[in-house]
């Protein structure tokens, strides 16, 4: 049986390249395996101060934003770190089957406790809080950025160390690295990437934009002085951003939308990518709303955590058992 785990921390934007580039592949990622589980890793927020009115605020948001983009609860199981008590607890087991030396050898570990002196412990040990997220559903895959990949190997060292010990306990998981996306470029300027950090809010869609606010933007986005619609990303940067983007959310190929342009001018094309955005971010913005105001969201966390903690009980007992830890 095939499994999939992630997990997200709530942090970060949600801009339409956000959408294209890390949620859209994770959602049709959903139909390729048994099972798959996301959950929102709000532990690992706390390892630097998070204003705690703010961060709760932001966990919601998060999940409610992911379910609306089409993570289907139907599908995944989806829940939050902080409610399956069994994983700080399972850590902690894996804690003491980790190497001091392994854990500070971790990089992003250095780069962040050079950052700040007066750094807190849970810096050092989040790859294992880590392993414990990834460990102990027995999941195969683990799809994380570039960044994170150092993490998932430490959670398969850890696991196969545990294994050697104690006798056979972890699958042994992979870090599942995304082929490069495309990238969604800056509308006012298309050869940067579509960032929230942008000085220009012009360039950027937001997925809380409205139909107007999206139009106008895309109605202005930089293009070039000829006159055909077609691919290029190095001489026509805005039109080919263009093309993705339609692409990227229609479904249809880039080819086709070409062919469908020919003697056609860029304002239509912008018009016709104008409103294939507007449709698809109006009814995820329509879902969100449904799932921060009503009950639904609370509904799929609660059976989501559920399931979760029973299999994390499972696992727990069975170690502790393996390691001598029973009366
Ligand atoms: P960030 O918000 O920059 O931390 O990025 C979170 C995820 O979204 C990463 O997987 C990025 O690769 C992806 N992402 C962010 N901006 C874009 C973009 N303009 N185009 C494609 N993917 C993006
Ligand atoms: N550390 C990951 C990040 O910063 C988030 C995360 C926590 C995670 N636990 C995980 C990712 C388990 C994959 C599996 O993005």
């Amino acid at each position: 049986m095939s499994k999939l785990l992630t997990g997200l921390k709530p942090t970060g934007e949600f801009t339409l390249g956000n959408y294209i580039g890390a949620i859209v592949p994770l959602v049709k990622l959903q139909d390729d395996y048994d099972e798959v589980f996301l959950f929102v890793a709000d532990l690992h927020a706390l390892t630097v101060y998070q204003d705690p009115k703010e961060l709760r605020a932001r966990i919601r948001k998060f999940i409610a934003m992911y379910i609306a983009c089409g993570v289907d609860p139907k599908k995944t199981t989806i829940y939050l770190q902080s409610e399956n008590p069994y994983i700080p607890a399972i850590s902690w087991l894996l804690e003491c089957t980790t190497q001091f030396g392994e854990a500070s050898r971790m990089i992003q570990f250095k780069e962040k406790s050079k950052q700040n002196a007066n750094f807190s412990v849970g810096l050092l040990t989040y790859p294992i809080l880590m392993a414990a997220d990834i460990l102990y559903c027995d999941t195969n895959d683990v799809p994380v950025g570039i960044d994170q990949k150092q993490h998932v190997e430490l959670a398969r060292d850890v696991a196969e160390r545990f294994n050697h010990k104690y006798g056979e306990t972890f699958v042994l998981p992979q870090p599942y690295i995304a082929k490069e996306g495309t990238k969604i470029k800056d509308l006012k300027d298309p050869t940067k990437k579509m960032s929230k950090s942008e000085e220009n809010p012009q360039g950027v869609i937001t997925m809380f934009d409205t139909r107007e606010v999206i139009t106008k933007k895309i109605m202005r986005a930089t293009t070039d002085s000829e006159m055909d619609v077609h691919f290029d990303e190095d001489k026509k940067p805005g039109i080919s951003n263009l093309l993705n983007i339609a692409s990227a959310l229609s479904g249809q190929k880039i080819a086709e939308i070409e062919q469908q342009f020919v003697g056609k001018n860029y304002g239509e094309l912008k018009q016709y990518v104008a409103e294939i955005v507007a449709t698809k971010l109006e009814a995820i913005q329509a879902r969100y709303e449904t799932l921060l105001n009503g009950k639904e969201l609370d509904a799929i966390l609660d059976q989501g955590i559920q399931k979760s903690i029973q299999l994390a009980k499972a696992k727990y007992e069975q170690m502790k058992e393996k390691m001598g830890v029973v009366r």
